[in-house]
């Protein structure tokens, strides 16, 4: 009987505690700098690919809607990419279920890509290690690549496609931390990731973030190793704050926070003040605010959030595994 070539993959998004933003090689997304994320349990997504026979044209569907237009190329070419590699010219049928709506901003380019990078190139026969499907995920969207690996993961910006890949650093039950994300809108964002990255070093602070950052990245490694969660706190919201400051003296200027985004930063910023709950929080290009906390404090923090008002949704995610193959395909 002919081998079916057809495989499921599950993959975390992840959140990052230093942001991947501007790209050094834009075609082969190599970063200007590294980034340092955790993988996320509740936002994740499912992908099932089958190389099929009579197939004229690839066939995929997200969240029940055909895909079209840049999110369809976006796909193709990776699905191309795969091919290439497993010397194949079957099209393919392409099923994708997110944990989360995609308008939320939870649901990202990242799990999405992990999962599609996993379950093609598995489909297809390729046995990847970790460090080839994290440079494969990586081409499709960059911070794809730091679900692969799962936990606490690093990815080492290198220079090329054969260096630039994510490792983990600490595996997921290493830290009891949450991240309680707070969902104050349900519009798409306009600008997305791929166009803001290009505009990066358009802002005349972006070459001293550069130079800034690897001082940061050694602060923040040695905080999550010595488990000092205020210093690790401090390090992230001062980080997030830095890269929208980029985003905002770009040319033209990106300004992904909504007023309840802001609301909330200054409420977090209180509680902590006032000795309530200590967590700290993260944005990444969007509106969604994630509130980094002990996971002893998770449940009193989101109480707390879930009664601001125009607050949509609160989500509290424990670190995750990397993307995995699973048994039950969508189709
Ligand atoms: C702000 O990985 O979405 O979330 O490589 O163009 O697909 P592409 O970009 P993408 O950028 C993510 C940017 C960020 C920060 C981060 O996750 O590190």
């Amino acid at each position: 009987m002919a081998k079916k070539l057809k495989a499921t993959a599950k993959s975390p998004a992840n959140i990052a505690f230093i942001k991947y933003w501007g790209k050094k090689n834009e075609k082969l997304r190599i970063p200007s700098n590294n980034s340092l994320s955790m993988c996320i349990d509740k936002a994740n997504t499912i992908t099932t690919v089958e190389f099929k026979k009579n197939q004229k044209k690839d066939y995929i569907k997200i969240d029940g809607k055909t895909a079209q237009g840049r999110e369809r190329k976006r796909v193709v070419k990776h699905l191309q990419r795969i091919r290439k590699k497993a010397n194949l010219s079957l099209k393919a049928k392409v099923i994708s279920k997110n944990s989360f709506p995609k308008a939320t901003g939870l649901a990202s380019s990242a799990s999405g890509m992990a999962a599609l990078t996993l379950a093609a190139s598995t489909a297809v026969g390729l046995n990847l290690s970790e460090k080839d499907l994290s440079k494969l995920a990586r081409l499709a969207s960059g911070s794809a690549c730091r679900s692969i690996p799962g936990g606490f993961v690093e990815w080492q910006k290198g220079t090329n496609q054969e260096n630039s890949f994510a490792v983990q650093l600490y595996p997921s039950e290493y830290w009891k931390i949450a991240d309680v994300a707070v969902i104050v809108s349900k519009k798409m964002k306009k600008t997305s990731s791929t166009s803001g990255h290009r505009l990066a070093k358009t802002s005349p602070f972006y070459k001293i973030r550069l130079k800034n950052l690897p001082k940061n990245i050694t602060a923040i490694k040695k905080a999550i190793k010595n488990k000092n969660f205020s210093l690790f706190g401090n390090i992230l919201e001062k980080e997030a704050l830095n890269f929208h400051a980029i985003c905002l003296t770009s040319n033209p200027p990106l300004l992904y926070w909504s007023p309840t985004s802001l609301l909330i930063m200054k409420k977090i910023q209180n509680w902590r003040r006032e000795g309530k709950t200590e967590s700290y929080f993260t944005l990444d290009a969007g509106t969604t605010i994630h509130a980094i906390t002990r996971q002893k404090d998770e449940q009193k923090l989101a109480e707390r959030l879930k009664n601001i008002k125009d607050v949509k949704k609160v989500v509290i995610n424990h670190p995750s595994n990397g993307a995995r193959i699973i048994k039950n395909h969508l189709f």
